[in-house]
């Protein structure tokens, strides 16, 4: 017999998205959130550049709205561009009264205000920023709200497996309790999924090892529509060092004046784009790509030095500490840098209210597909739309009540047909294989034959996999494998429907951009 838990909101997932989503229930309802690792462990927690709003008159919500279009590249839905950018004000202050202290500065009239940054795709500043370590600030600011409040249960340590429909609703969840690995059974009438992106897929990755796309897989097989899983974005400046695991260096490095360089110290953005260095991320980073394959170069160089030493220290100083830990001052000289797989365009398609097609289930944050992001998410509108959708999101459950328990309670879970593994090898060689596979054939350049390629291979693990998954009790990493792996396959066959180059996804055989956009749509 399955452990059983209940609760009127079930919360899968403890990023910005989940987090801000608990915190806005949670003096109305009883909460639990599940998450894999501690509470913490998130995507959310390693952001550094910040969160996009327009705060004064400088800017304009227009202005933010049209970069953002710009950057989708023609595949973004304007209806949820403008109704982000026009929540993102009350989004930020929403956070200041939750206590997350955002960097501010003496502007020259006298008055303390918000420190903007710049990053790519944005025409102006309007990035709010904690020195360059806005997700830390954010997550654990949150976390500590959310311990305290006596409304919310927390189940750290908790990987959910699949989502429990019944009557074409959802009612919970299965679970794998990772410390005692069983499985556990989690009912409510509300479930939202906010397990962030699914980056994992790639060999390199900006990501945290949580982001395997649980979500999106779990949504699939319950049968919702997936959008646009073929833009994947890379991030263009990772530090090129064998035990760095792609450490981020913010854009908005770039933001402050900092220049890619070749290894002879040559500016080549230019060449690429009017916008240089600051260009919107896809065109940065097949910028990088096409000259490291051209000059046949490890990585290229990302150079700030030029700017006084306590403003780099003082702007930058997590990086600044981190790269020094690895052997780079980068006060003194250029960061060797290389692209790494960095978030999720696509995802489970919701509407403004984060309601999914599966009655009782909404998704939020890098999970979802809202149509925000388009072809290409402009930087730092992801922690924003975390927090603007797990507001509309909320205002609905709880517009909507009453939030009681589903009558039929869920079948145990049945373990009656499989035994312990008995080669685990198996788990960590597809998990190497299949990262391999996308990261060579489905990346920031692809072509027809890598792609199918790449769906032969990715065929093959599936069936594996399925085959290992029906035999053998479940672990965590064999959870994430199967979830990997399906995401792998939705990713390449979106990737193959499109025949043109838009945005994120650039493929040699159909270099142009296609006069007529359209989203990629599919459904199990
Ligand atoms: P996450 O923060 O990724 O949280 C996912 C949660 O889901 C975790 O708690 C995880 O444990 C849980 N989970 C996943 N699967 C399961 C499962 N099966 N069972 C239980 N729990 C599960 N965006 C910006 O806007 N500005 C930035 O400056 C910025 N910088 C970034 C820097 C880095 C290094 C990275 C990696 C991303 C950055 N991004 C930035 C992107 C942004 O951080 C993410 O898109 C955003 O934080 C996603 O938040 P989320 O709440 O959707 O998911
Ligand atoms: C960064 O700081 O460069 C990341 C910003 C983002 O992903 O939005």
């Amino acid at each position: 017999m399955s452990q059983r838990h209940d609760a009127q909101v079930l919360i899968i997932g403890s990023g910005a998205a989940g987090l801000s989503a608990a915190l806005r229930l949670a003096d109305q309802v009883k909460v639990a959130i599940l998450c894999k690792e501690n509470l913490t462990e998130s995507s959310t927690l390693y952001a550094q550049g910040g969160i996009a709003a327009v705060m004064g008159e400088e800017d304009s919500v227009e202005s933010h709205i049209k970069d953002t279009l710009i950057a989708g590249a023609g595949l973004c839905d304007e209806q949820a561009v403008r109704f982000t950018a026009e929540k993102a004000k009350e989004a930020v202050l929403w956070l200041v009264n939750k206590g997350v202290t955002f960097t501010r500065e003496t502007r020259p009239d006298g008055r303390l205000d918000f420190h903007l940054t710049k990053e790519g795709g944005h025409s102006h500043r309007r990035i709010l920023h904690a020195e360059d370590a806005t997700g830390f600030a954010i997550e654990t600011t949150l976390a500590q709200c959310v311990q305290q409040h006596p409304n919310i249960a927390l189940f750290e340590f908790y990987t959910c497996i699949d989502l429990i429909r019944k009557d074409q609703e959802c009612i919970g969840v299965y679970a794998l309790n990772n410390r005692t690995q069983q499985v556990e059974v989690f009912q409510a009438p509300i479930t939202i999924l906010a397990t962030g992106g699914a980056s994992k897929v790639y060999l390199y990755t900006s990501n945290p090892d949580a982001a395997s796309g649980d979500g999106v897989a779990m949504a699939w097989r319950a049968g919702c529509r997936v959008a646009n899983m073929e833009f994947n974005q890379f991030h263009p400046t990772c530090l090129f060092h064998a035990k760095a695991k792609s450490f981020l260096i913010t854009e908005a490095i770039r933001g402050e004046g900092g220049i890619l360089k070749l290894a002879d110290g040559t500016r080549f953005m230019p060449a690429f784009d009017a916008r240089a260095e600051l260009a919107p991320r896809d065109i940065v980073a097949r910028a990088i790509d096409h000259e490291m394959k051209r000059l046949g170069m490890d990585c290229v160089y990302l150079d700030i030095s030029h700017k006084p030493d306590s403003f780099i220290t003082s702007r930058f100083p997590n990086v600044h500490q981190k790269c020094l830990s690895f052997g780079f001052d980068m006060t003194k000289g250029s960061l060797p840098v290389v692209p790494a797989a960095h978030y999720t365009c696509g995802g489970i398609v919701t509407n403004l209210k984060g309601q999914t097609d599966l009655a009782r289930l909404y998704a939020i944050g890098e999970v979802a597909y809202t149509g925000l992001h388009g072809a290409n998410r402009m930087a730092s509108n992801s922690l924003l739309e975390c927090l603007v959708f797990a507001a509309s999101a909320t205002e609905d459950i709880l517009a909507n009540p009453p939030l009681t328990m589903p009558k039929w309670q869920a079948p145990s879970w049945d373990e009656s047909q499989v035994t312990d593994s008995d080669e685990e090898v198996v788990v960590s060689h597809n998990w190497h294989e299949l990262r391999r596979t996308m990261w060579d054939y489905v990346g920031i350049v692809r072509t027809d034959k890598r792609l199918q390629r790449a769906r032969s291979r990715v065929a093959l693990l599936n069936q594996e996999i399925h085959d290992y998954y029906a035999n053998f009790k479940v672990t965590k990493d064999l959870i994430e494998l199967r979830n990997l792996a399906l995401v792998a396959k939705i990713i390449i066959d979106s990737a193959i429907r499109r025949k043109e180059s838009r945005g994120l996804h650039f493929n040699l055989d159909y270099p142009e951009v296609s006069p007529n956009a359209t989203c990629t749509t599919l459904k199990i």
